[in-house]
């Protein structure tokens, strides 16, 4: 019998990899191109991997460590993808790279400011 699969979807991207349970959000990440950036390699040092899961029933709750790091965030849905292992199908919102942000907000008010 073959090891049961997890589908996992990275938005907004909508990119879909199917993983073993218990793959770290990241790893899933890395396996799908969805760009969760990281400095730390994993270690829950640089908080740069912070994505948004809705819906958590697919994933380990957060440890005491992911709990003390990211505070009042987990309220609001916001994981550590280095930290998150995956147990059921999950859908991720994978924040927009800040300078990727930047160069697009730039772009729409030098085009507003065109249209005057
Ligand atoms: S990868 Fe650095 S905190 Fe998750």
């Amino acid at each position: 019998m073959g090891q049961r699969t997890i589908k996992v979807t990275f938005m907004p991207d909508n990119r879909t990899v199917s993983v073993r349970p218990n793959l770290t959000l990241l790893d899933a990440g890395r396996q799908a191109g969805a760009g969760i950036r990281t400095r730390c390699g994993g270690r829950a040092g640089c908080l740069m991997c912070k994505v948004h899961v809705e819906d958590q029933s697919g994933l380990t709750p957060p440890a005491t460590n992911e709990c003390l790091k990211l505070g009042d965030l987990i309220q609001s849905g916001t994981r550590l993808a280095c930290q998150a292992r995956i147990t059921g199908d999950t859908t991720v919102k994978v924040p927009e790279d800040p300078l990727k942000a930047a160069v697009r907000a730039q772009l729409a008010r030098q085009k507003e400011e065109e249209n005057w």
